[in-house]
């Protein structure tokens, strides 16, 4: 195979084409990204089972030395948000130690370098001490502590107790860690006292109060991604009435935020409220694309068209927060909030996924038009994201999200579908993954191999040659916990103290990496697609192939070569992606680590010429 790559001829590129996806599924927000490390801190609702609902429980909280703990509505509490608090009677008598202690989101990172903060509200007498501290369940070591004093009366209501930061002394050996706080019994016997909204952060990715967790923030950064839609996805939608995500009411301090039932099984806090998710989208330098509700629950229930606008004033109000200067009534609220300076936004998807549930006629008929009509006259320049091809008589200008998931196979024959598409709507692709091989017939369960990695290879290559319309593409699901069974794909997977990025990620860094501004033509001699794919593009120093051996050969006997039209350079830089076979996956650090490689050469050619020999039948 000879590939021609021709010095002009080619589209413009988006600048956008390798974006995320967040929504809080998978115990991505809680339990992921958001730094908060206490489960069920504010008893929100019972996610056991798999299933989230409004069941408060003290799940995931443990008593300490014969107290005994139970959910509690007694007033007052610590807010009409959150209505339910942990009491913890201690029993008459009582003179040692006691409190209770919480699991974590499948334990905790104790890390010697780094800083934590603990925090609680507390009603009830109590002049003392509480001692706050991580404990090792595989040393029994108590692995870092601080002390908070107390002198607090009932009549004093609810008091919230900060400690004061503190540095753990010992770095835990495994994620298998608790965090305890525990209180002088003789102080407490015989009496009851009530807890909410209790937390322990580990420092956060730009120290921000209330952010993500740095490791996490860093797999995204590292990523280099250009665009990242928020808040969701089916966690947007909501798993029915009345729990479609509600952005003002994932704002303002913690006790004011109720939580939801999400829709993937989780319950979420919302403690990664819109303005966290707009801070830390910021601070990673991404563009963002904000989903807006648009009456559709993920039940198939849908708001009628005479019952519609008071959530399309609701997204006007959400938009004034965003967007409005401090003289508006919601610019005046977020500054309030500590963000003085409007963000910007200039994308904005209405919807996800309408064309599922049978959603797709009030889409057209009355709900895509409410919210495009409003938003369209109040901010004319932002750009308008339908999720099933939009009207064109009405809707000019604005473009479509796909979501394309299946197997392996299907994924390759997806190469050339952009190809002779209409180029009269743009298209994200804001949600795509290879869910399995193919060989295991159906559904998302398993990690992604290198076979279904490569797989979707061929199909970004098939985004990037037709990148004039194809404005950005973003990997479903961003983030999983790896301890969430079942295991499904996703890009990056984390347990409490580890991350595990798949060969999926690495495939996007790669390409995300190595964007061009505009398409190149290129001529193949001797072999059409297939076991090689391949697109070519250029930015303003470099010319790119992206080439993708899918079940090929491999060896200098069967190298690929490559001529640069009008290039005189003798060398060039081959990195390549690959694992041992299609099947290998990359695990968690301390189960295996990674099966996949990226090894960077320098290729020596004449004048533009160059050979490029695989080294795996599937390597990227
Ligand atoms: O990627 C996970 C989910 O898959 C998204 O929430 C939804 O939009 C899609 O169906």
């Amino acid at each position: 195979l000879t590939l021609n790559i021709a010095s002009s001829g080619g589209n413009q590129s988006s600048s956008l084409l390798y974006g995320f996806l967040y929504e809080d599924i998978y115990h991505s927000g809680d339990g992921g990204l958001y730094g908060e490390m206490l489960r069920n801190r504010g008893f929100q609702g019972s996610s056991s089972n798999g299933v989230a609902s409004l069941l408060r429980s003290t799940d995931y909280w443990h008593p300490v030395g014969g107290v005994s703990l139970a959910i509690d509505t007694s007033s007052p509490t610590v807010s009409s948000s959150l209505p339910y608090q942990m009491r913890m009677d201690v029993p008459a008598g009582t003179t040692g130690t006691v409190g209770f202690y919480n699991e974590g989101f499948w334990g905790f990172d104790v890390d010697a370098t780094k800083r934590y903060i603990a925090s609680f509200y507390m009603r009830g007498n109590y002049s003392g001490t509480v001692d706050c501290y991580f404990h090792s369940n595989t040393t029994g070591q108590v692995l870092g502590s601080t002390s908070v004093s107390i002198d607090q009366t009932s009549s004093k209501g609810w008091v919230q107790s900060y400690s004061a930061t503190f540095q753990p002394g010992h770095t835990g050996s495994d994620a298998n860690n608790t965090f305890y706080f525990t209180f002088d019994g003789s102080q407490l016997a015989g009496q009851s006292v009530y807890f909410n909204v209790l937390s322990v952060f580990k420092q956060t990715f730009d120290n921000r109060y209330n952010g993500v967790r740095q490791d996490l923030a860093d797999a995204l950064h590292n990523m280099n991604g250009k665009y990242i839609r928020l808040p969701g996805g089916n966690n947007m939608e909501g798993i029915g009435a009345p729990y479609y995500w509600k952005w003002n009411e994932t704002i303002g301090p913690l006790t004011g935020r109720p939580g939801r039932p999400g829709t993937w099984g989780d319950i979420n806090t919302d403690g990664f409220g819109l303005l966290e998710m707009m801070q830390m989208a910021g601070d990673l330098g991404l563009e963002v694309i904000l989903g807006i509700w648009a009456g559709l629950y993920l039940d198939g229930d849908v708001v009628s068209d005479a019952n519609i606008q008071p959530y399309v004033d609701s997204v006007m109000n959400e938009l004034e927060f965003l967007l409005g200067n401090a003289s508006t009534t919601y610019g005046a609220q977020r500054a309030a909030l500590g963000f003085p300076s409007p963000f910007t936004i200039n994308w904005i998807e209405i919807g996800n996924e309408d064309y599922l549930n049978g959603g797709d006629s009030s889409y057209y008929a009355y709900r895509f038009m409410a919210f495009y009509n409003a938003i369209h006259a109040a901010y004319p320049s932002i750009n308008l994201v339908s999720t099933i091809n939009p009207n064109p008589v009405t809707t000019a200008g604005s473009s479509l999200d796909l979501h394309i998931y299946g197997n392996e196979h299907y994924f390759v024959s997806l190469f050339n579908t952009f190809d002779q598409a209409s180029r009269q709507y743009p298209v994200f692709v804001n949600e795509y993954a290879a869910t399995n091989t193919g060989s295991n017939s159906k559904g998302q369960v398993g990690a992604q191999t290198l076979g279904m990695s490569c797989a979707e290879a061929i199909f970004l290559l098939g985004c990037e040659r037709n990148s004039d319309i194809i404005l950005g593409s973003a990997y479903g699901a961003m983030i999983k916990n790896f301890n969430e069974a079942p295991d499904t794909v996703a890009l990056i997977k984390h347990t409490a103290n580890e991350v595990l990025y798949t060969i999926s990620y690495y495939l996007q860094k790669l390409f995300a990496d190595n964007m061009g501004t505009k398409t190149l033509p290129v001529t193949a001699v001797g072999a059409g697609f297939g076991p090689v794919y391949w697109s070519a593009t250029a930015n303003s120093s470099s010319t790119i192939l992206k080439l993708v051996n899918y079940n090929g050969n491999t060896g200098s006997s069967n190298a690929v070569q490559v001529i640069v039209e009008g290039s005189s350079k003798t060398t060039a830089t081959l990195i390549s992606l690959t694992a041992p076979n299609s099947t290998s996956v990359n695990n968690l650090p301390s189960l295996g680590g990674e099966a996949s490689t990226i090894t960077t050469t320098t290729l020596t050619g004449s004048a533009g010429h160059f050979s490029v020999a695989f080294t795996g039948s599937y390597e990227i």
